[in-house]
């Protein structure tokens, strides 16, 4: 079987191809510098001939928000034109746990955007809610600096490794449409401004990290549960002190 992974060379999307091609299949990474950009639609036509399957797992290189939407939006759009023309039978992409009630971010809104795109695509899809990832506990904490100081709400969160999200993902890209949302997690809770203090600690980062429940996680205010999955998700195994030791 032929999978097309957009964004098949960043973090998450290395990871899907290689497991998809251990698994035997034809896993072809899509990305800017291997001649397909979803934004311009070049080379789309050619590496999607023949796929059964699209896993978008790109992101948009600027968070701002004009930027972000325009990432989304056109990239979608163009990516579900040239699927359809393909004759694709099953559309992938991974977005973030609890995105729909985050409207106050712009990069949330965004990543709605995409959902809805997809939703209304008439492509069987998939889209995979994920948890933060531990590799993304830096940037987290790098956007809630100000001078020494790192602000976050002390609310659940449940992390997850990188490896353990592009297992979701692989295991959903093979498997069937499910015209819905999968949500995927980490194996434990923490409070957020724990686990970034531990992550910085970890890395022997200085800054001290205070709980303040209003400081914004990109531009939203969280409430107790909003980065946690609210009905049924699938658990990655990959404990974050373990990470932590191997990284
Ligand atoms: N970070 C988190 O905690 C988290 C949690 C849940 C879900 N997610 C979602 O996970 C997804 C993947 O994140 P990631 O960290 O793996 O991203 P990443 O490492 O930044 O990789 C992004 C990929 O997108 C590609 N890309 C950028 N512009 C493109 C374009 N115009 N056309 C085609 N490909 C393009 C990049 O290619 P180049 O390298 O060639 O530019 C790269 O392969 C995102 O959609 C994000 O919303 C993230």
């Amino acid at each position: 079987m032929k999978l097309v992974i957009i964004g098949g060379t960043g973090l998450i999307g290395s990871k899907v191809v290689s497991r998809l091609r251990e698994q035997g299949h034809e896993a072809v990474a899509a990305a800017p510098n291997t001649g397909v950009n979803t934004l311009t639609g070049a080379g789309l036509a050619d590496a999607l001939h023949g796929a059964s399957v699209v896993v978008d797992v790109s992101n948009s290189p600027s968070f701002e928000e004009k930027a972000v939407m325009d990432f989304f939006t056109t990239s979608t759009r163009n990516l579900l034109t040239h699927a359809a023309a393909a004759g694709v039978k099953h559309y992938v992409a991974l977005s973030v746990v609890g995105t729909e009630a985050l409207t106050e971010s712009p990069y949330m809104r965004a990543k709605n955007a995409q959902e809805a795109l997809i939703k209304a695509g008439g492509i069987p899809y998939t889209i995979v809610h994920a948890t933060q990832f531990f590799e993304f506990v830096a940037r987290i904490a790098d956007e809630a600096t100000v001078g020494t100081t790192v602000r976050l709400p002390p609310v659940l969160i449940q992390p997850m490794a990188a490896d353990d999200v592009a297992g979701a993902v692989a295991s959903a890209a093979v498997g069937a449409p499910v015209n819905g949302t999968v949500d995927v997690a980490g194996p434990q809770q923490f409070r957020f401004d724990d686990l970034i203090r531990q992550g910085l600690v970890a890395r022997n980062d200085a800054r001290q990290v205070i709980a303040d429940p209003h400081a914004r996680y990109f531009g939203a205010e969280l409430g107790e549960r909003s980065l946690v999955p609210a009905g049924d998700a699938r658990f990655g195994e990959i404990r974050f002190k373990d990470w932590l030791a191997r990284s």
